[in-house]
């Protein structure tokens, strides 16, 4: 299964980071099961998943997050609207529950994973700090990310990624102050409104020569 190299350029030139969505419009269930499912199946270092997407469907919760996002309008007029979380930490108890899935999902015994068990349990809980865990937690989100931004664009669903938002003013509102996960940035998916002169503006990039170096 090849998808036309044409086809996915035209796709990923069509997106741009949507200023405006038209409120009326909202993204299909059999589409929204895509976006979602290129989330569950983004990668992560050692497969960890140290990261939950809430989908913030609840209009009240869309309108409280709207003055601790610059006012960005998109938060209340996109279709869909999902926040990107991360672990604060990662414990050992936390990858005994990885082990215990890998076990699980593959048929295979968890004794069988116990070096791999051990040995992540040396190289993050007993090696890094916590600071370098939530730094590390936050980049394995943002491929998460791309994966959904991607997938949406192929879809032809418009999309913006925001950080443009208070992420613990966030945690308050979602209640994630006392939870494990802590807010990273969110993201806006719906369809472009014919009033957004954003869309027609031509993409800034530098020039292919000066970001992309064979040698
Ligand atoms: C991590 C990240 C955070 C962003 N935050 C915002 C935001 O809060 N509001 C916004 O309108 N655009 C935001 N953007 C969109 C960028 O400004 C935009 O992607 C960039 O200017 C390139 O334009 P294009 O995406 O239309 O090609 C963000 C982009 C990324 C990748």
């Amino acid at each position: 299964m090849k998808l036309e190299a044409q086809d996915i350029l035209k796709k990923l030139e069509w997106r741009y980071a949507t200023k405006v969505f038209n409120p009326n419009k909202k993204i299909s269930a059999e589409d929204w099961s895509v976006i979602e499912q290129s989330l569950l199946l983004s990668p992560s270092s050692y497969g960890l998943q140290p990261w939950k997407f809430l989908i913030v469907e609840n209009k009240v919760i869309r309108e409280q997050l709207l003055p601790i996002s610059w006012g960005q309008k998109q938060v209340t007029d996109a279709s869909h609207f999902v926040v990107f979380t991360t672990l604060k930490k990662i414990s050992e108890t936390y990858i005994k529950h990885f082990i215990e899935r890998i076990a699980q999902v593959r048929g295979q015994n968890a004794e069988s994973l116990i070096g791999f068990q051990n040995m992540m349990i040396k190289n993050i809980v007993e090696t890094r700090t916590p600071e370098d865990v939530s730094a590390w937690n936050h980049r394995q989100s943002y491929i998460a990310m791309g994966f959904m931004l991607e997938t949406a664009a192929l879809l032809g669903i418009d999309t913006v990624p925001m950080e443009g938002i208070d992420p613990k003013a966030y945690d308050k509102i979602l209640g994630l102050e006392n939870s494990d996960y802590q807010t990273v940035a969110a993201v806006a998916l719906g369809y472009r409104d014919e009033s957004d002169k954003y869309a027609q503006v031509k993409k800034v990039r530098f020039e292919k020569s000066s970001i992309i170096q064979k040698i």
